[in-house]
């Protein structure tokens, strides 16, 4: 059975992958947020709720201990956000990281450029894979709410392929990530429908 901290999770994505953690595995879950009181408990026997604020390590690395992986739904400064996740995993020796970030970041996404709105996300891929972490990084498309699992990743240094996927088929993901050690690590992975 594991045990996953989700970072930022009462993030739009972070809550469907709770729900989909709990409906499809025996994972038991701490869910990390900001003002903890917005949360109600899915499931007592299985969820346990820390508040918490990322930028904030010493209460990063109370939440870390017994963990076997680490998945961040995060927004905002996600640089200094990545910079202390990388710090408390360290001196917690938490290695499994999986980190939700976007597509664009690299130039990939043929016809687009983001440009400075990306800076972030970019900023906080190149602290990740700069890090002696078993790291994943998502570069998910467009979210939509069609009720579907169906994606396809690229690998980085290859264009991105299609423009949105479900919210569904990221959470798939992000748990088949989770139970299956070793996949896709150290890997910047484009998610998309096709
Ligand atoms: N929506 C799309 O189509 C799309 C496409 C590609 C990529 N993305 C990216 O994917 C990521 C996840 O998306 P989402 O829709 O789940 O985002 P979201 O709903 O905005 O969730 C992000 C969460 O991060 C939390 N957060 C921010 N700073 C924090 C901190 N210092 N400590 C703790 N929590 C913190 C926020 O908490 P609070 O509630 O406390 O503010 C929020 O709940 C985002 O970075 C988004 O930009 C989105």
């Amino acid at each position: 059975m594991v045990n996953v901290l989700i970072l930022g999770a009462n993030g739009q994505l972070a809550r469907n992958t709770t729900r989909w953690f709990l409906q499809k595995t025996d994972a038991r879950l701490t869910l990390f947020l900001r003002r903890a009181s917005r949360l109600g408990n899915p499931d007592p026997e299985r969820v346990r709720i820390v508040e918490g604020d990322v930028l904030d390590v010493a209460t990063l690395e109370k939440a870390m201990p017994g963990h076997d992986v680490v998945y961040a739904n995060l927004a905002g400064p996600m640089k200094q956000q990545a910079e202390r996740i990388i710090e408390a995993m360290h001196a917690t020796g938490l290695k499994r990281l999986i980190f939700v970030s976007s597509m664009g970041i690299y130039g990939e996404v043929p016809g687009e450029r983001y440009r400075s709105v990306l800076d972030p996300y970019r900023d906080s891929a190149a602290a990740i894979e700069a890090a002696d972490l078993d790291y994943t990084i998502l570069r998910p498309g467009w979210f939509t709410s069609d009720d579907e699992v169906a994606y396809q990743l690229t690998q980085k240094g290859q264009p991105f392929k299609g423009h949105d996927v479900s919210l569904n088929s990221l959470s798939e993901l992000i748990v088949k990530l989770a139970l299956t050690p070793g996949w896709e690590s150290r890997r910047s992975l484009g998610v998309s429908r096709g």
